[in-house]
């Protein structure tokens, strides 16, 4: 785990190009490609937060005696990313399954078997809080390693009170002590538990009458969400579930469509969801409602890779005005992989994103989607200063440069947390 010490002021000089959106709230449709582009830029940070961003020619005097100062000659600048769907706090693996998928077994024949996600619940209820800690925070420094700042996680590996508030607890004392924000989610409707097998209405009382008061009575989520799917949570059910997590003042999310057109789209519109996330299978009537409705369509390419399946319509998304976040949906089950560069290059490829669009994908519409973008997700006076330094002097690169990380520094709230330069006077 880091531990943050030191100043939380610098100066980023000579940056070969500093490329940010703009504004607090997710940009959606043509506004998604619209970057801002500062050559030979200068970025000051004070106190962990940007203080002035601009071109070299117009950089105040300064002081500089006092200050760390970055030579960012010959690199890009962006905003660290905003990983804003995982579900990084988890026990075991299940490497067969991912084979087993290849050969043929439908995700949620896996699932009804008392496999996938359940195989998982059985490993996560096994561990110790301590275990889960240390586990979740070395996950969280191999996804800061690649340039993500911040990360949303979710629980639903415990489907009972104790393992679920259990997971929370991780990501809350995660977010006080390692270098990443955590925004938590509680995800108690993530399958129905063994106990309540044929039951699932019963769980879904449980879950709004014991676990979700205690999750807000201990503040330890900001989101809840629900994995709506045919033969898990009905749009009923998951409706219940949200609408009683949102007079509480959580903020909604949905697992929406991802295996089955469901309706999943069309009931976070309607509720006012902050996101609806896969959208594998999400209508033309879901995609429409998403963007009137403002709720950012989050999808997450690299399951739909690792799934096998046709990926989301994330062109269609923003073609209809909304607003689009890409997320890696990190998981031990349809997406073992938090790769940057992987998402990048499928966003481009398949899902044929302009390199303006994803990276506004994954700052700040990833931003919005965790309820941050007043804070994060831009590199403008007043945020939070979270930067990421490539190697290359454009940030084409990310998506150029198929399938490389070319992160070399990660600066978080003014810190320097990341460097990867052979030569640390250089870059
Ligand atoms: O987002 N679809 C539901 N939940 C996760 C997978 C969880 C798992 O397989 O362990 C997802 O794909
Ligand atoms: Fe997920």
């Amino acid at each position: 785990m880091h531990t943050e010490s030191g100043s939380r002021s610098l100066l980023i000089k000579h940056a070969a190009e500093i490329v940010t959106n703009t504004g607090i709230a997710a940009k959606k449709g043509a506004d998604m490609n619209r970057l801002m582009r500062i050559t030979d830029g200068a970025l000051l940070v004070k106190d962990g937060i940007i203080d002035w961003v601009g071109a070299m020619d117009d950089l105040p005097a300064l002081d500089e005696k006092n200050l760390k100062v970055i030579d960012a000659n010959g690199c890009s600048v962006i905003p660290g990313f905003v990983d804003s769907h995982t579900h990084f706090v988890f026990g075991g693996y299940r490497p067969e399954e991912f084979f087993w998928r290849l050969s043929g077994t439908p995700y949620l024949e896996i699932l009804e078997r008392g496999g996938g996600i359940l195989n998982t619940v059985e490993a996560t209820h096994s561990m110790c809080y301590e275990e889960m800690l240390q586990i979740a925070s070395q996950r969280l420094d191999a996804m800061l390693a690649m340039g993500v700042t911040t990360v949303e996680g979710k629980s639903g590996y415990g489907l009972d009170l104790d393992t679920e508030l259990m997971q929370l607890k991780v990501m809350g004392e995660l977010t006080n002590n390692h270098v990443v924000d955590v925004v938590a989610t509680f995800l108690g409707a993530h399958a129905v538990p063994p106990d309540y097998h044929g039951r699932s209405d019963d769980y879904v009382e449980f879950i709004v009458q014991k676990i979700l008061p205690a999750v807000v009575e201990q503040g330890i989520a900001e989101f809840c969400d629900v994995f709506c799917e045919k033969g898990v949570f009905s749009v009923e059910q998951t409706r219940i579930i949200l609408k009683a997590a949102m007079a509480f003042g959580l903020k909604a999310k949905i697992h929406a469509d991802e295996i089955v057109s469901f309706g999943g789209a069309e009931l976070a519109a309607e509720i006012g969801a902050v996101s609806a996330d896969h959208l594998l299978q999400a209508s033309d009537q879901g995609i429409a409602a998403m963007a009137t409705q403002g709720v950012v369509a989050t999808v997450l390419p690299m399951t739909a890779f690792c799934l096998r399946e046709k990926y989301a319509r994330a062109r269609k998304m923003i073609d209809a005005g909304g607003a689009l976040a890409l997320a890696s949906d990190y998981n031990p089950g349809s997406c073992f992989s938090h790769s940057m560069p992987m998402l990048i290059a499928l966003a481009a490829i398949q899902m044929k994103l302009s390199p303006a669009e994803i990276l506004t994908a994954l700052t700040l519409n990833g931003a919005a989607a965790v309820g941050r973008a007043d804070r994060i997700g831009t590199l403008e006076c007043g945020k939070q200063a979270d930067v990421v330094i490539l190697k290359y002097p454009s940030y084409l690169f990310l998506t150029y440069h198929a399938g490389m990380d070319i992160v070399n520094t990660v600066i978080k709230k003014g810190q320097i947390v990341v460097d990867k330069r052979k030569n640390k006077g250089e870059i």
